[in-house]
């Protein structure tokens, strides 16, 4: 099966998840119905435009049905603002750019490479990998048989690279979503996902990055030690063995197309230079994903599919269980400024962690 979210810009099998990925915004949002909440802004191009990226529009709320829904949404408004001011915070208190950057190389991927755009309701959909990108899929795979025809129209703001004009337009212009998820949480799914499986995945993961962890910390080379194998034995990267090589490689690294499983929220979705309007918790999907199509007026295309219990945090308990202390300081302290911003808290996470490891070993 297809897993992960992947941009669209790799080849082959990646491709196809990728587009699977972009699918679901676009699907969503190249439907047919008519959204009249956005403002009938007349693009100028200015000169003005890269200071002016900063302003968040304010859209009219839809019609609400009931008055519970119109207390839903007020209270909603209010945790967003919540969200955005924490953001302002840690960008100011980190002294990030706010400047969006397009001019050097490889800078327009880095930037705006994780938005979705539709055009036709003026959305971009930040993504992170690992952040409820698969039940985006659920909901392209629904859509994909009534829309087949819009399929053609799906890219990201990257695609229109070669015009900056269009890409400040768009930032200035459209509604900006993005979903976030508990930093360790995150990883370890990446981690879980691509370095365990068993799979083909497994293999692509352990050529794009197991091969330098073996050589790292384990002194030898996997290749040539198992030069004589037809079928080489797997690497089984450990969890401490990729933490140890993720915080050891830093933030001295250039976005690609995998390492955007564990790269800091941030970094993959540039908060600070990108003013999202409306900021999810994964954690929270289930009431959040309904929340944002009906924000976005798609509501009566398509529907939120149920979203299945997480077992997150019996995996975290499971797996950070095996991790010395200093590994999980070193983890915590590179996702920081995610917890900072997105409005995690170390110490709650630490603390479902120990809860779960001590609750277990009273069960013995
Ligand atoms: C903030 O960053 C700018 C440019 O990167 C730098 O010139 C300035 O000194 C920094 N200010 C603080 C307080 O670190
Ligand atoms: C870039 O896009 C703008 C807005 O659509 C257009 O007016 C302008 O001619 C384009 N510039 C180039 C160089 O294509
Ligand atoms: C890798 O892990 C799998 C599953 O736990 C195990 O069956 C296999 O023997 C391991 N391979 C190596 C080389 O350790
Ligand atoms: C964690 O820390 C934050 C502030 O940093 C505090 O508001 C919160 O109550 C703490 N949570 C726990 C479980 O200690």
């Amino acid at each position: 099966m297809l897993d992960g979210c992947k941009l669209p810009t790799s080849a082959g099998g990646t491709l196809i998840i990728a587009l699977l990925c972009a699918f679901c915004m676009a699907i969503i949002l190249t439907s047919q119905s008519t959204l009249n909440v956005l403002p009938g802004n007349v693009f100028k191009p200015s000169t003005e435009i890269r200071s002016s990226v900063k302003k968040n529009i304010v859209f009219n709320p839809p019609e609400p049905r009931s008055f519970e829904e119109a207390i839903d949404y007020a209270n909603m408004m209010v945790e967003q603002k919540r969200r955005r001011a924490l953001i302002e915070e840690a960008c100011t208190a980190a002294n990030m750019s706010r400047q969006i950057d397009l001019d050097h190389k490889g800078s327009v991927f880095k930037s705006v490479g994780h938005l979705l755009v539709d055009d036709k309701y003026k959305v971009l959909f930040g993504f992170i990998p690992k952040v409820g990108c698969t039940t985006w899929k659920g909901i392209i795979g629904k859509l994909h048989r009534k829309h087949k025809n819009d399929l053609a129209k799906i890219s990201t703001l990257r695609n229109f690279g070669d015009n900056h004009t269009e890409i400040y337009y768009r930032l200035q212009n459209y509604r900006k979503v993005l979903f976030v998820r508990e930093p360790i949480t995150r990883m370890l799914s990446g981690y879980l996902s691509k370095l365990r499986n068993l799979k083909n995945l497994q293999r692509t993961w352990e050529q794009f990055i197991g091969k330098s962890i073996v050589k790292r910390y384990r002194g030898y080379n996997h290749v040539e030690r198992y030069e004589d194998e037809i079928i080489k034995p797997w690497m089984n990267i450990t969890l401490s063995e990729y933490i140890q090589y993720i915080t050891d490689i830093g933030s001295n690294i250039h976005m690609g197309e995998l390492n955007d499983h564990w790269l800091p929220l941030h970094v993959v979705s540039n908060p600070c230079q990108i003013h999202y309007d409306f900021i999810g918790h994964y954690e929270n999907m289930a009431v959040e994903g309904p929340f944002v199509l009906r924000w976005l007026g798609v509501n009566n295309l398509i529907s939120f599919p149920p979203v299945h219990e997480s077992h997150a945090s019996n995996a975290l308990i499971r797996e950070y269980s095996e991790i010395s202390l200093s590994f999980l300081k070193r983890i915590s302290t590179y996702y920081s400024f995610d917890y900072k911003a997105f409005g995690y808290h170390i110490n709650e996470t630490l603390s479902i962690l120990m809860k779960g490891i001590f609750d277990e070993k009273e069960d013995d």
